[in-house]
C-alpha cells in the first residue's frame, strides 16, 4: 500500500512539474507513514510539506495541487488534508477485503509467481571439514536457508552449492594422524574435534609427524591414490557430521548440493592460464597476483589478490574464482548469492572484480555477497564454553530442546510426554533459527537462551503460539482454516479488522523484498506485527460469539488467512507450526 501511493504521488509530483507549477529539477524523496489516527485515514505523507519552499507556495495549496492531479486507484477511496499540509489516504476498504477473498481461494495465498523467473545459485552452510561444525557455521546456514525456501516459492530455480572446505592444508596433518590410527579411526572420528585436536598436538610435537603431514598434503594434491583414499574417508566421516546438523536444524542441503573447493582442483591451472593471457597476473615475491586498482591498503599502496603461491600452490581465492567460471558456464545461473561471513567482504569484493575483468562470468551474472555479522554469547562476548572451547551445535541444540521441555511442561503439564516431546523438538530447534533470522544479518548478534525462548516479544515461541491460537478457533468448529469458501463474505467494520486486513494485504511484497535483499529478519519483523494485530483484533472482535452470522464468517475468515500466512511464513523461514501447544 505504501508503495502504490508514492507511485501515485510520484505521478501526481511530475504532471505538476509538466504544468509548470513545480520546478523540474526537484528530486522529491516521498514518505508516506502508516497513520496514527485513523480517523483522518490510514497512511499519511508530508509530501506538501517537503516540497512548498521548492515550489514556493504554502503547504496546503501544494497539497491541494498534489490531491487534483493525483491519479484515481480503486485500492484508495478517499484523500484529504490535515494539520499544516498533510495528505491522508483512506483505503478502499471493499477492494481490500475483495483481494483477502481471493487469497483464501488459493493454495498460494495469491503469491504471484516472479517475473521474470531467475536461476539462483545460493552459496551457503560451506562448512571446513577439518572440524565439527560449530555456531560459526550456524548463521549462513540457516540465514542461507531460509533465503532459499523464499526464492523457491517465489518461483525461482535454486541450485544450491555447499561450498565445503575440503581442501586445506590441514588435511596433511589429519590424513598422517589417521594413517596412525588406522584400525580404531572409525571410532575416534566420531568426536571430529577431539580428532582435530589430537592430530594438531601431534603436529606441534613431533617434528616427525609434521613432516610427514606436510608430505601428504603433496602427496594428496598431486592425486596420490593412497592419499585420495584416506582424504575421501575423512570427508564422508565428516559430511555424515554435517548432514546429521542440516535433518536436525530441518535445513534442507543434502549430501547432493556438496560442491567443495576440491572439485575445482583441476580447474585451478587452467583458471592461471586465462588470467595470464589476459594479462592480468604480475609475480610479486614469487607468488603471481592480480592488483586492480581499486583495493589499495592504508598506506595507498595497492593490495594484490593472491592466485598461486611461489610453491605452485593454489589459494581460496583461487578455487572461488574457478566455482564462479563453473557457475556461469555450467549452472548458467542469473544470479550467485554467498551467505559467509562479513570478514569476508574484501575478498568477495575482489574475487568478483577479478573474475569480471578475465571474462569468466558475464555483466549479466550478478554476484552478490549476502555477509552476516559474529554470533556471540549473552554477554556479548565471542561464544565459548566454559572451559574457553568452541561450542560444538549439537551441544547447543540440545540445550535448547531441553530448556523448552522445560517451558512447554511447565506451561502445559497434562501433555503426554510424547507430544511433549515432539513438542519441545519444535519450539526448542525454532528457537534457536528464528533468534539468527529475527535480527539484521549484517550486525553482529548475543545468543541468548532466555530470550529466544520466551513466550513474549518476537521470538518463535511467541509466534508459534499465535497460530496455536487461530488453530484452535477451527478446532472449536471442527473445521478447517483451509476450506473457507462456504462462508460470507469478509466485510471490515471495524479499525481493529481493516488494520489486520491492511497487513495481511503486505505478505506478498514483504517475500518479493526478502528476496530480493537476503533479508529474512523482514519476514520476521512481518509476522510479529501480523501476530500483534491478530492479538488486537481477537480481543477487540468477538469471532465465535460475533453478533450476527455475516459478522461471525467475515471474521472467520480474516482468522483463517491470519493462520494459514502464519503458517506460510514460519515455513518459508524453516520452522515447524503445530496445532497446539
Ligand atoms: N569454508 C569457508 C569458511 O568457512 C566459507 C566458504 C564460503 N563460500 C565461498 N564460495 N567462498 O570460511
Amino acid at each position: 500500500m505504501k508503495n502504490l501511493i508514492s507511485q501515485l504521488l510520484a505521478s501526481a509530483v511530475s504532471s505538476l512539474q509538466s504544468q509548470g507549477v513545480l520546478p523540474d529539477d526537484i528530486q522529491p524523496s516521498i514518505q508516506v507513514e502508516i497513520a496514527r489516527d485513523k480517523a483522518h485515514g490510514d497512511f499519511a505523507s508530508n509530501l506538501a510539506m517537503t516540497l512548498a519552499k521548492a515550489a514556493r507556495m504554502k503547504p496546503r495549496d501544494l497539497a491541494e495541487q498534489l490531491i487534483a492531479a493525483l491519479p484515481e486507484h480503486e485500492a484508495i477511496s478517499e484523500v484529504s488534508i490535515a494539520g499544516p499540509g498533510f495528505i491522508n489516504f483512506f483505503q478502499n476498504r471493499q477492494w481490500l477485503a475483495a483481494n483477502l477473498d481471493r487469497a483464501l481461494t488459493d493454495p498460494r495465498l495469491a503469491i504471484a509467481l516472479a517475473e521474470p523467473q531467475q536461476k539462483v545459485v545460493v552459496d551457503y552452510s560451506s562448512p571446513n571439514l577439518a572440524k565439527e561444525m560449530h555456531v560459526g557455521h550456524l548463521r549462513s546456514t540457516i540465514i542461507g536457508d531460509a533465503v532459499v525456501r523464499v526464492l523457491e516459492h517465489l518461483g525461482h530455480e535454486v541450485v544450491r552449492q555447499n561450498h565445503v572446505g575440503d581442501w586445506g592444508t590441514q588435511f596433511g596433518m589429519l590424513l598422517a594422524y589417521l594413517e596412525e590410527q588406522s584400525v580404531e579411526a572409525e571410532a575416534e572420528l566420531a568426536d571430529l574435534e577431539n580428532f582435530y585436536r589430537q592430530a594438531k598436538q601431534r603436529f606441534d610435537e613431533s617434528p616427525e609427524f609434521s613432516d610427514r603431514a606436510r608430505e601428504r598434503v603433496v602427496q594428496l594434491q598431486a592425486g596420490d591414490k593412497a592419499c585420495l583414499a584416506l582424504w575421501e574417508r575423512f570427508n564422508r566421516i565428516s559430511l555424515g557430521h554435517c548432514q546429521a546438523v542440516y535433518d536436525r536444524l530441518g535445513v534442507s542441503l543434502t549430501p547432493a548440493d556438496v560442491r567443495g573447493e576440491s572439485a575445482y582442483n583441476d580447474k585451478l591451472a587452467s583458471i592461471v592460464e586465462a588470467l595470464q593471457a589476459k594479462g592480468l597476473l604480475t609475480e610479486s615475491q614469487g607468488a603471481r597476483c592480480v592488483f586492480l586498482d581499486e583495493f589499495k591498503n592504508a598506506e595507498g599502496n595497492p593490495l594484490p589478490v593472491i592466485i598461486q603461491k611461489a610453491g605452485g600452490g593454489y589459494l581460496y581465492a583461487t578455487s572461488d574464482l574457478a566455482a564462479m567460471r563453473y557457475r556461469h558456464e555450467q549452472l548458467h545461473a542469473d544470479r550467485v548469492l554467498y551467505f559467509v561471513d562479513q570478514r569476508q567482504a574484501l575478498h568477495f569484493q575482489q574475487v568478483f572484480a577479478v573474475a569480471r575483468l578475465a571474462g569468466f562470468v558475464p555483466e549479466s551474472m550478478q554476484l552478490e555477497h549476502m555477509g552476516f555479522g559474529t554470533m556471540n554469547g549473552a554477554d556479548g562476548k565471542p561464544f565459548k564454553t566454559r572451559d574457553g572451547g568452541t561450542v560444538k551445535l549439537v551441544d547447543l541444540l540440545d540445550e535448547a530442546e531441553e530448556r523448552a521441555h522445560q517451558l512447554v511442561s511447565q506451561k502445559n503439564p497434562d501433555l503426554d510426554a510424547a507430544e511433549l516431546r515432539q513438542i519441545a523438538r519444535a519450539v526448542g530447534i525454532g528457537a534457536v533459527k528464528y533468534a539468527d533470522l529475527s535480527k539484521h544479518r549484517s550486525s553482529d548478534y548475543n545468543f541468548n537462551f532466555e530470550l529466544m525462548l520466551s513466550f513474549e516479544g518476537n521470538t518463535a515461541p511467541y509466534l508459534m503460539y499465535a497460530y496455536t491460537r487461530v488453530a484452535s478457533v477451527f478446532r472449536k468448529l471442527d473445521r478447517s482454516m483451509t476450506s473457507v469458501e462456504d462462508l460470507g463474505p469478509m466485510q471490515l467494520e471495524q479499525p481493529a479488522e481493516a488494520e489486520l486486513a491492511a497487513h495481511l494485504a503486505q505478505f506478498a511484497q514483504t517475500l518479493e523484498y526478502v528476496a530480493r535483499e537476503g533479508t529474512p529478519h523482514v519476514l520476521c519483523h512481518y509476522l510479529y506485527e501480523l501476530a500483534g494485530r491478530f492479538s488486537s483484533f481477537y480481543e477487540l472482535c468477538p469471532i465465535l460469539a460475533a453478533e450476527q452470522p455475516a459478522q461471525k464468517d467475515s471474521r472467520l475468515r480474516l482468522a483463517a488467512l491470519t493462520g494459514r500466512t502464519l503458517r506460510q511464513g514460519l515455513t518459508l523461514l524453516g520452522i515447524d507450526t503445530l496445532e497446539r501447544m
